[in-house]
């Protein structure tokens, strides 16, 4: 899919703005992501994170949620912005919480200078597990 540099501006300001958001107070390390849905709007998310650590939840998970609350349950673009050179990519578990509303679209990684360089969801993930692997009467 072609992103248009308005869609880009678009989730760069996204992702920014929730990156602001973010609760890290415990790594220092605060992301924020955005993800585009079929009827144009974007959705976003930070990374909130907590004292018990292992609750911590990534930003791309949380932009996920954000697009299922709102009623989507397909992902176009995904965006994620970090403040290091060169920017992060998704974790694995967010790679695989991707995969499952979304297979060949683009990842764009970004920091605060702007996109830096664009993977795919099925580069970041081959051979994902999906729903088509359960047994038919599941999902
Ligand atoms: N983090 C994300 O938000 N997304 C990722 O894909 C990788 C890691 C967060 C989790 C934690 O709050 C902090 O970055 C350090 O791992």
């Amino acid at each position: 899919m072609t992103l248009d540099e308005s869609v880009i501006r678009g989730l760069l300001d996204a992702a920014s703005t929730a990156r602001d958001h973010a609760h890290a107070p415990y790594s220092g390390f605060a992301v924020g992501a955005a993800v585009l849905t079929p009827d144009g709007t974007i959705h976003s998310g930070c990374n909130v994170e907590n004292a018990s650590y292992g609750l911590s939840v990534c930003a791309e998970r949380h932009a996920v949620a954000a697009a299922v609350a709102a009623g989507h349950r397909r992902i176009d673009a995904v965006l994620v912005m970090t403040d290091t050179a060169p920017p992060a990519p998704p974790c694995g578990a967010c790679r695989q919480v991707l995969a499952e509303f979304g297979g060949d679209v683009p990842v764009l990684l970004a920091n605060l200078s702007g996109v830096h360089s664009r993977t795919s969801v099925s580069q970041l993930l081959p051979h994902a597990f999906r729903a088509d692997a359960l047994p038919t009467d599941a999902g």
